[in-house]
């Protein structure tokens, strides 16, 4: 039976970050996002982050009304993010930690620590009707905690496995990953997987038939400094289309 295809979500963050490290009107992640959908982008995924470091509020604004595809946005769960997302209304939020002084989103979800206040916000925008999704390591007991709390979809941290440096490592991180998209799919949530994803590591994770989507940032935009966003976005989509044949 062939596989089903596997979607790609492209984080347009780092574009923001060249703009706001001189506080210039460029490069627009706005006009990134549009050239990612023109290359195949499934989906444009950002990150509001409180400190406000790369994407801001104008960006959000103005991408819910011009992405073709899907808006996934990331963001903490508190009551400010909550509010916002409830009036822009993305198609999809992932819940992420957010800590201050992290240079990227370090760690998952913790969902087995946190119920209470994850499940508030779980409840408040499915309510709105927009998809919800958490960002959590992979961890089986983790899918299960999102399951417990009605969280439809989980997105499986896969930053272990890009940082593992020798075979046998890489190899335990991606039978983790394995092992909790199976469990996540067994209680019926989708699935879609993220973080440090590049050219040379994408292909085992994509290559999990139950994983529906991959969202990957950092290393389409550095590699679009030398090839183009274009290319850079054609050439990660054609990695994880042979990964499924
Ligand atoms: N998925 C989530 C939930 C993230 O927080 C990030 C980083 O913002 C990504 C995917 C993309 O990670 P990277 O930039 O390492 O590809």
């Amino acid at each position: 039976m062939p596989q089903r295809p596997i979607l790609l979500g492209v984080n347009v963050d780092h574009v923001a970050t060249i703009r706001q490290s001189r506080k210039t009107s460029y490069p627009d992640p706005v006009a990134a996002a549009a050239i990612c959908e023109l290359a195949g982008a499934d989906q444009i995924t950002i990150h509001l982050r409180e400190d406000r470091r790369h994407i801001q509020e104008r960006d959000l604004q103005i991408l819910r009304r011009t992405v073709q595809t899907r808006l996934n946005l990331e963001m903490a769960a508190t009551a400010d993010m909550v509010k916002i997302a409830y009036e822009v209304k993305p198609d999809t939020v992932t819940l992420v930690p957010e800590r201050r002084e992290e240079l990227t989103t370090e760690g998952g979800l913790d969902l087995v620590g946190q119920r209470d206040q994850v499940r508030k916000v779980v409840k408040t925008l499915r309510d709105a009707e927009i998809a919800v999704s958490a960002f959590v390591d992979p961890e089986v007991e983790q899918v299960r905690a999102a399951h417990r709390m009605d969280v439809p979809r989980v997105e499986l941290h896969t930053g272990r496995y890009c940082d593992a440096r020798l075979e046998k490592d890489r190899a335990r991180e991606l039978a983790r990953i394995v092992d909790a998209a199976k469990a996540a799919q067994k209680l019926g949530l989708g699935v879609a997987a993220g973080h440090g994803l590049d050219y040379e590591n994408v292909v085992p994770v994509a290559a999990i038939a139950e994983i529906e989507e991959l969202n990957v940032g950092h290393s389409i935009v550095a590699r679009a400094i030398f090839v183009g966003l274009d290319r850079a976005v054609r050439d990660l989509k054609a990695l994880m289309a042979e990964a499924r044949r």
